[in-house]
């Protein structure tokens, strides 16, 4: 029986990878076959198994995740040919996870996603010390952070797979034992619907966020400078060197930030604004223009002629950190063996402000016993 099963993932793995197509610079193939074994997968951590999930639509879209790090492996969404591109960076094996230098890809981030200043906090007159695991700060919970945990998983169908994480009083220095459920349902629409859910025994602070990179020419493919951006903000959080907020909200008007409307992203990425240079390029929060406080609203499109895919972002968060991939480089092998170079990614982390429980002035990250905190995300694809 478990045999049986193992063999029909594999199977529909091989099937679905059949439709794939990783995309080139200039065209877009319509059907190049990419491999990828559950097996390489498979693994026994720490007394949990590690495994590699398959939801499918009747659009026949997939998406592989792993309950390592809760992460998004590879999303095949249909492009302007007929066949398919996977849009997300990520690994060929679990392997790869632990061996590369970017730590994040695809994975569920938390306790805190984006960085707190000198990984320090208080709640209720106690100071809490984090560890600086990107100096001088704390960035996406510490280094055994969520997307190095290996959450429970429950296929509920085809479409979703729930994974839950407990984590203990005081793990990577935060206070509370946590409990964290997070559902990714595949819709009909061609959308990945991404739901939070957390609840805590002692007062503590989170910020819960998915860290897929994004590139709508497929994984591997080049530059994504040449992608058109719009995000629903007319202000941003503008940071230090460090890339901490300064506490402030600027005007986007007239400044690199201003994706009111579409435009490419590299059109300013090499200018010489103190903020890009701070960022190395893109790497900042963009304050979400919203109707209401807690509604499902567009917070961002991206389109690429090339592939005619056009990427939709919906979320209750306020924010978003829109990453353009200036700590990728070409050293870094990805999928297939692809390159994974300088800005061939992008990133649009839906979240609360980064360093919030530093800044009064922000939206509040605590969490209390009693209250459970919810969020969802969308990201919906679609072929223009
Ligand atoms: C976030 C940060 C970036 C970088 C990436 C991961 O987006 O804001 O500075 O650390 O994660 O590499």
């Amino acid at each position: 029986m478990y045999f049986m099963k193992r063999l029909s993932v594999v199977f529909m793995l091989f099937f679905a990878l059949a439709c794939n197509n990783a995309g080139n610079q200039n065209t877009v193939k319509k059907d190049s076959v990419f491999q990828i074994s559950a097996a390489a997968y498979q693994q026994e951590i720490k007394g949990k198994k590690v495994d590699l999930f398959l939801l499918t639509n009747k659009n026949k879209m997939s998406v592989f995740i792993s309950n390592f790090g809760g992460r998004i492996v590879s999303v095949n969404v249909p492009n302007k040919t007929g066949g398919f591109t996977d849009v997300v960076l990520g690994y060929d094996s679990l392997q790869h996870y632990f061996n590369r230098k970017e730590n994040y890809f695809g994975a569920l981030i938390g306790r805190y996603g984006n960085r707190i200043a000198k990984g320090k906090f208080q709640l209720d007159g106690k100071t809490y010390q984090l560890a600086i695991n990107n100096p001088p700060n704390t960035l996406h919970g510490g280094p055994t952070g969520f997307h190095n945990q290996i959450w429970d998983a429950k296929k509920l169908d085809e479409q979703s797979l729930e994974l839950s994480y407990v984590s203990k009083d005081m793990e990577e220095g935060y206070p509370g034992t946590l409990t964290v459920k997070v559902l990714y349902h595949l819709l009909e629409d061609n959308s990945i619907a991404i739901s939070y859910q957390a609840t805590t025994d002692k007062k503590t602070i989170l910020n819960l966020t998915n860290h897929s990179y994004f590139n709508l020419n497929g994984a591997g493919s080049g530059t994504i400078n040449d992608h058109l951006l719009t995000i629903n903000a007319d202000k941003f959080t503008p940071v230090d060197s460090t890339l901490i907020p300064t506490g402030v909200f600027a005007d986007v008007v007239g400044t690199p930030f201003d994706f009111r409307k579409p435009r490419a992203i590299g059109d300013s990425v090499n200018s010489s604004s103190e903020q890009i240079q701070n960022g190395k390029g893109y790497d900042h929060n963009f304050v979400l223009n919203r109707k209401s406080s807690s509604d499902m609203e567009l917070a961002a499109t991206v389109y690429s002629s090339i592939s005619g895919i056009k990427l939709e972002v919906f979320t209750r968060e306020p924010g978003i950190q829109f990453y353009g991939g200036n700590f990728l480089d070409s050293s870094l092998l990805g999928k297939k063996d692809l390159h994974y170079g300088f800005r061939t990614a992008f990133c649009l982390e839906t979240q609360h402000f980064p360093n919030a429980p530093n800044e009064s002035s922000f939206a509040s990250t605590q969490l209390i016993p009693g209250k459970t905190f919810e969020t969802k995300t969308i990201y919906k694809f679609s072929v223009q």
